[in-house]
């Protein structure tokens, strides 16, 4: 069983005491409640370092006030089971308290970045993640990060905000990992009833369409944002939140599709909302 620390202090004392001892710390940070999203974090962070560090730390700051903050899944048990299979060494895991103790008032924005998407949708939202994300890594001290791809703008803000900070960290990004129908995982997906589970596979469905219309040679991103509303809005429980198509690089607008362009969205299915992307070429 990984090693459980519950203190800012004590996570601080042990990465100090690890790179005394020439140890390379690599970090995933999560939100509990693992998937197999989770797992390929995990796998894929654990060769690159001597000890593998996980945080699981539910994170009020990302969440807006009529947001699920209250009913996020979660179940350290199992969580702590899965850690141990994929050979997590330590897993920090702070009540909220410790995290913002009384009288906190510092906040981490990447301008520009951070407004628009999800960000747009849910304000605050990436003020919240780069605010905790700098905070672990002032506490674990890595030397690399990994973040799921399938948060591809949490991922770029993070990188921008490394970058800009001079966070010697390097931000390693890993591939969305997938049901067999194409549904992206997610630990919200547990919100979703059995219908709305099968109503949920027309996010994948959808892409896939994009996808084939780019390769058919549609190069327009209003007709391939068009025809994912199209198959999207066929079914009767999704609620569309956005539908985008953004460069790669820096999330700005791509009106005709090239190689760095990727489709962004956002569909409510019931209380889950799902988020997913995908390249175009
Ligand atoms: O992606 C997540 O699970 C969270 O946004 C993160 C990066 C752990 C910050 O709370």
């Amino acid at each position: 069983m990984p090693k459980i620390i519950k203190t800012i202090k004590e996570m601080q004392e042990t990465s100090i005491a690890l790179a005394a001892r020439g140890e390379r710390v690599v970090f995933v940070p999560t939100m509990g409640y693992l998937h197999d999203g989770h797992r390929a974090l995990l796998r894929a962070a654990r060769p690159r370092g001597s000890t593998l560090v996980m945080s699981i730390f539910v994170n009020p700051a990302q969440f807006g006030p009529r947001e699920d903050l209250g009913s996020y899944p979660r179940d350290l048990d199992r969580d702590l089971r899965m850690a141990a299979e994929e050979g997590v060494d330590i897993v920090f895991t702070p009540e909220a308290a410790e995290i913002y103790p009384e009288g906190f008032r510092t906040y981490v924005e990447v301008e520009g970045l951070s407004n628009t998407l999800c960000g747009a949708s849910r304000p605050g939202h990436f003020r919240g993640v780069t605010t905790v994300v700098l905070k672990l890594f002032n506490i674990v001290m890595p030397r690399a990060a990994l973040f799921g791809r399938k948060d591809f703008q949490q991922l770029t803000i993070i990188e921008r905000m490394v970058k800009d900070l001079d966070i010697p960290v390097e931000i390693v990004g890993v591939e969305t990992v997938r049901e067999p129908d194409g549904l992206a995982m997610s630990s919200r997906n547990s919100y979703l009833s059995g219908d709305e589970r099968k109503a949920a596979v027309c996010v994948p469905r959808a892409m896939e369409e994009a996808r084939r219309l780019v390769a058919g040679g549609e190069a327009r991103s209003a007709a391939v944002i068009e025809k994912v509303k199209k198959i999207i809005e066929k079914e009767p429980l999704a609620v569309i939140d956005y539908i985008n198509v953004r460069r790669a690089e820096d999330l700005g607008d791509a009106p005709i599709v090239d190689g760095s362009s990727m489709l962004f969205l956002a569909v409510k299915i019931g209380k889950a909302r799902l988020i997913d992307n995908t390249r175009l070429k």
